[in-house]
């Protein structure tokens, strides 16, 4: 698949395949992915912590990203991504009074590259935003000043699960030239 297919064939997916399993070298392929990724002044702001559905921790994972019904799809997926924020160090926090914070941007990018590639491999994913981050630090065993980031949900999609039309605005009226 070349990248423009790539991008379109890239979807959040919502029902996952129960019985199928992420191989080790191909979750890597994606961490990897991740980990290449660019960041402001190269800080890589980032750790992934990876629950595969064999893991004790992946219900609990999996957990603090479901209420009321929402993402109840990551019971199904085979495996999950949690992206946590790394602290910021103190000289850190000094270039941060006079700039902007970077850490969401640069975990975007490294989530935007894990998607992309885990798809170049066949594999759909679901980025989640929606956590208890006290139900998450709990199943990380992380201290209360951990930042939590966004979750990552690895998987297949049943083989009749459709290619959806991509929702977007029409580019003239989200680009401008100048
Ligand atoms: C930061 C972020 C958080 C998201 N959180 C959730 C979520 O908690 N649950 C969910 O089902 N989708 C979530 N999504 C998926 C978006 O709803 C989805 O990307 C958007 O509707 C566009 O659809 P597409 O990904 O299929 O192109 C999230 C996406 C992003 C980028």
């Amino acid at each position: 698949m070349d990248f423009e297919q790539l991008i379109i064939h890239r979807q959040s997916t919502r029902s996952y395949d129960n019985k199928r399993s992420i191989s080790r070298e191909d979750l890597d392929r994606i961490l990897q992915a991740g980990a290449l990724s660019p960041s402001a002044r190269n800080r890589q702001p980032w750790k992934f912590y990876v629950a595969d559905k064999c893991s004790d921790k992946f219900m609990q994972v999996v957990s603090a990203c479901q209420s009321g019904g929402a993402n109840a799809c990551l019971s199904d997926c085979s495996a999950v991504v949690v992206v946590v924020k790394q602290e910021l160090s103190v000289v850190d926090r000094m270039a941060e009074m006079l700039a902007d914070d970077f850490r969401p941007y640069d975990i975007g990018l490294a989530i935007a590259h894990m998607v992309l590639q885990a798809k170049s491999i066949g594999i759909d994913s679901l980025i989640v935003g929606w956590i208890n981050v006290v139900k998450m630090r709990k199943a990380l065993n992380l201290g209360k000043k951990a930042e939590i980031g966004l979750v990552v949900a690895l998987g297949y999609a049943p083989a009749d699960y459709q290619l959806r039309d991509k929702n977007r605005r029409p580019l003239d009226q989200t680009v401008e030239y100048i």
